[in-house]
């Protein structure tokens, strides 16, 4: 009789928001491929699908009652640290029952950095840990910076715009202003759970959404300063793309897409959190119409104070869009960026926009609002000279020229030309015996095996 060869099991622990979901779920997917079956835990603050996309995974829920009112008056990095100290627990005790049921055999627990409750139970169990960083490798580096930095001499530090525009030391061409400090809450907040992020050292490796082609040096840095193995096993999307979108798409804008002209259209999404100001929509809106191009914008319920939608803009607004322009609430993002009418895309630099813009070789308008963000942001400009950043108070002037400069002028041309050549190194990065995302994988694989 043939042998049935039972799957090892791995534990994936994401973060409930779609930054964080979508590349955890496509990492499931790519060692799925690789032979093993994948539980996905999942807290009950749960944003996570368990579409019919991921019929082969395992889907658990561990008690521990935190609500969207929590997160809205906890802010994103205190609610982070109180899920932290709720989920420790029953964690454990999902841990201790899925060994009991399953013969001990869990091969790793792969956990989202921020969902670092899970070392307590990999402790406990004694069980080989990878931490999950869903940014860049060198935003990675800032946070390890930053978590040992005294938030009191930072504050006053930033105060100072002459500090602010300093290159910081060792970080270039990162400036004071361009590190992930001013996130969705004081800066107190945000370093303690850095620091608590940082404290990787239960963890046996880490993996990170991102490949040598594009941060050679910050992986380098990890490699040598985490004291763990490092696996660059990205980008994540080209290499096990897997459909996760936690909102309706709305395909209606491929079919206005496929009447604009060839490399005409901009594109703008600012991601799944990034909030607008009511006056920044209009500068953007009579920038974009000034700029005489065709603009495709996804402006999400809720991302507007005070509004469900749209509708508590003025009347100005509706007469700017309504020419040239086209809005949506969620688009089927790659194929936006795929679309050969997409000629730039507007974004606020979250790590997935920006790894699936440079995938489909589309060059970038910079728009960062946190985190993150604003690490990218300035890679995007200054590194891969693929982007024009918008820096400062958001004028309707300054929107039109970006617009301009990037789909009209010969700039933009040239950014689109080394957009096109990254893509390029990319894809082969992903390829079988490329330089960094297939060989990571089989190398994170062979090390579950020993
Ligand atoms: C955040 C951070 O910004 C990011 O850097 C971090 O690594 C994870 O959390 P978010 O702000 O949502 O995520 O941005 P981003 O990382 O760009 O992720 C947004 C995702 O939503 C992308 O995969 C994008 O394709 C998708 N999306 C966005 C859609 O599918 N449709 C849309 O209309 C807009």
């Amino acid at each position: 009789m043939e042998e049935v060869r039972v799957r090892r099991r791995i534990v994936l622990v994401p973060v409930p928001a779609q930054g964080h979901v979508t590349p955890i779920m496509q990492l499931g997917k790519a060692l799925y491929s690789k032979g093993f079956s994948i539980t996905v835990v999942l807290t009950q603050f749960n944003r996570v699908s368990s579409s019919k996309y991921f019929s082969d995974f395992h889907f658990l829920t561990i008690p521990g009652s935190l609500t969207e009112s929590d997160l809205k008056n906890l802010g994103p990095y205190m609610f982070l640290v109180k899920l932290n100290q709720i989920c420790e627990g029953s964690f454990k005790q999902c841990i201790g029952q899925l060994l009991d049921e399953q013969g001990n055999d869990i091969a790793c627990v792969v956990y989202d950095e921020y969902m670092y409750f899970s070392q307590a139970a990999v402790k406990e169990f004694q069980l080989p840990s990878v931490l999950f960083s869903t940014t860049s490798a060198t935003a990675f580096v800032c946070r390890s910076v930053l978590a040992s930095v005294n938030a009191e001499s930072f504050l006053i530090d930033m105060e100072d715009p002459e500090v602010s525009d300093k290159v910081f030391p060792g970080l270039y061409p990162l400036r004071y202003k361009d590190l992930p400090t001013s996130a969705f809450g004081p800066l107190e907040s945000v370093l303690k759970v850095y620091s608590e992020t940082v404290n990787i050292r239960t963890a046996s490796a880490v993996i990170i959404n991102s490949t040598s082609c594009l941060e050679s040096s910050s992986l380098k840095w990890l490699q040598r300063e985490l004291q763990v193995p490092v696996y660059p096993i990205g980008p994540l999307h080209i290499a096990a793309s897997a459909p996760s979108s936690l909102l309706e798409e709305d395909r209606s804008c491929i079919e206005w897409l496929n009447k604009q002209k060839l490399g005409s259209v901009i594109y703008i999404s600012l991601g799944s959190l990034a909030l607008m100001e009511t006056k920044d929509v209009l500068e953007m809106a009579w920038g974009l119409s000034n700029s005489n191009q065709p603009f495709l914008w996804v402006i999400r319920p809720g991302s507007i104070p005070a509004s469900e939608w749209i509708e508590s803009l003025p009347e100005e607004f509706s007469r700017l869009v309504s020419e040239r322009g086209y809005i949506v609430k969620w688009a089927p993002q790659m194929e936006v960026l795929r679309h050969p009418a997409v000629g730039g895309f507007w974004s606020h630099c979250g790590w997935n926009s920006t790894l699936e813009s440079i995938g489909e070789g589309v060059p970038m308008i910079c728009r960062p609002y946190t985190g993150d963000q604003k690490v990218n942001a300035r890679y995007l400009e200054r590194v891969w000279r693929i982007g024009v950043q918008l820096e400062g108070e958001l004028d309707k002037g300054t929107v039109e020229r970006a617009v301009v400069r990037l789909i009209v002028d010969e700039e933009g041309a040239e950014m689109r030309k080394r957009a096109i050549d990254l893509k390029e190194k990319l894809e082969a990065s992903v390829r079988n015996g490329g330089s960094s995302c297939s060989s990571s994988l089989e190398d994170f694989v062979n090390s579950l095996k020993m």
